[in-house]
């Protein structure tokens, strides 16, 4: 039997591999001079240059072939004479599989030129088979897969909360309801007679059930899909999107920040020194689109691994928000007063322009602003929340220390109109050792969307569902 190996990794053992006999497999990129295949197969970013020979065979494919058409190769490997590559595939055997009609390509993304993101979004089906959203993908992949690394190694349990929920975690916002009953013969819904017996929507959140977990197994996260019908049309909203929500218990609002921090650099750090090829490509790209002569994307995520996170208070960032003002460095379009929720625009003035490109971490919010659930401040003004903005993307992060107080949580509830008998759980946790304890809501598309440098949310996953939206 002949091995069959992927791209990336003939590339990368190659020069163990020559006068090998191989098998590959993959989709042709380019063919030139009638003789030289770019083969790429998605495992990697770099094409393998197939030499076709000048055997009656190849020469019968050789005619046949166009770009697009799926292959499969048995060839010999060879130190390539081309200052490109290291090694290419002399050919001996090529298989098609399916060979593509060029008028079709013609008309697909899949035409070997420039393509707008609107474009690609429009045939999603077929953007994996671009260099650009490849490249996306295989990023998106590391991400999640060093998030969980990191739990696992800090002693974090993964957690699996439910999709199908009775109650409204953030309390604002519309959630996307669900049911088996037809609702046209219904006029009067009586949601008795439905599957669960009672209304039930899809999670914003998995918070309130994580909480319940860490004060049973100290530290847990959770890493799934949620769901927001809010009509956001926006290049950072999602109607569902992913979100890391870790939980721990006997953490306060410092530890919780720290943890955020560290967490994040983690993160980046990991991509930085596994996904290098990658982010050189879409460097690059973004350097075409942008048409700028250097991009920024690797020196911005350098930024956010030297420096520390730069952490204030809300009331801290009105006074420095109202006193650029002031100063007539800035002009906003929503006027400066304590208690309002901070816009994109404050957001962005603060970490691109005042600290520069460095994330802020913003803590102690008004109560009035924030969800039931935070902890209150002696001041009886504000909760114990902190918001992560990050550089481009605004806030990344959402969090705070919880109220592990019955009373307290109780009258929060009464005051947020939060139908507390419905929650009856979640206060009930309150009263069966209840401990200080933290958490946050990482939106994993957003993070994707920071590190590969997208302008829009919907170029970072797969079949991004938002307003009027959700084909594929
Ligand atoms: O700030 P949020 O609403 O916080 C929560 O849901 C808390 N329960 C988290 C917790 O403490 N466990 O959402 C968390 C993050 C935001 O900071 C943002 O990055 C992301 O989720 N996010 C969205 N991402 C894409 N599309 C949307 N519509 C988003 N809404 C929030
Ligand atoms: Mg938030």
């Amino acid at each position: 039997m002949i091995k069959k190996y992927s791209v990336k990794k003939l590339l990368n053992q190659g020069k163990f591999l020559l006068n090998k006999k191989v098998l590959v497999e993959g989709w042709i990129r380019s063919f030139r001079y009638s003789i030289f295949i770019s083969l790429n197969d998605g495992s990697t970013i770099q094409n393998l240059q197939i030499v076709l020979s000048t055997n009656k065979l190849d020469k019968i494919i050789m005619k046949k072939i166009t770009i697009g058409s799926s292959i499969r190769v048995i060839g010999i490997v060879k130190k390539s004479l081309g200052k490109k590559q290291y090694i290419e595939l002399q050919s001996l055997d090529i298989t098609i599989y399916k060979l593509v009609n060029q008028k079709i390509i013609q008309k697909s993304i899949l035409q070997p030129k420039r393509h707008s993101f609107k474009k690609l979004r429009e045939q999603a089906h077929l953007r994996f088979q671009t260099n650009i959203f490849s490249c996306i993908m295989r990023i998106r992949h590391h991400i999640a897969f060093c998030i969980h690394k990191y739990f696992h190694e800090h002693g974090f349990f993964y957690l699996h909360t439910p999709i199908i929920t009775t109650s409204n975690c953030e309390g604002t916002g519309k959630m996307f309801q669900i049911t088996t009953m037809d609702l046209k013969k219904n006029k009067l819904i009586d949601y008795e007679k439905d599957f669960f017996k009672c209304k039930t929507y899809l999670s914003v959140s998995g918070q309130l059930e994580a909480e319940t977990a860490s004060l049973g197994l100290g530290k847990v996260y959770t890493f799934g899909p949620v769901f927001r019908a809010e009509n956001s049309n926006t290049s950072r909203h999602l109607s569902e999107f992913w979100m890391i929500e870790p939980e721990i218990a006997f953490y306060h609002l410092e530890e919780n920040i720290n943890l955020a921090e560290k967490f994040l650099k983690f993160v980046i750090r990991y991509i930085v020194e596994n996904s290098m090829e990658d982010l050189i490509f879409l460097n690059k790209c973004l350097e075409q689109c942008k048409k700028k002569k250097k991009n920024d994307l690797l020196e911005k995520l350098e930024i956010i691994l030297k420096f520390p996170f730069k952490k204030i208070s809300y009331t801290e960032t009105i006074k420095i928000l109202d006193k650029e003002e002031k100063k007539k460095n800035i002009k906003f379009s929503h006027p400066i007063i304590w208690g309002m929720d901070l816009k994109s625009e404050h957001e962005q003035y603060l970490v691109d322009k005042y600290f520069k490109k460095i994330p802020v971490i913003i803590f102690d919010y008004p109560c009035s602003i924030k969800a039931f659930y935070m902890r209150m401040n002696n001041d009886g003004k504000t909760v114990r929340a902190m918001d992560i903005l990050f550089p481009e993307i605004g806030e990344i992060i959402g969090g705070s220390q919880r109220e592990e107080r019955y009373d307290m949580l109780l009258q929060r509830m009464k005051d947020t109109n939060i139908d507390f008998n419905k929650l009856w759980w979640y206060l009930d946790t309150r009263r069966f050792g209840s401990v200080p304890h933290s958490g946050f809501g990482l939106g994993f598309d957003r993070l994707v969307q920071f590190i590969t440098g997208m302008n829009n949310i919907r170029d970072v996953i797969p079949f991004p569902r938002t307003p009027n939206n959700a084909e594929f």
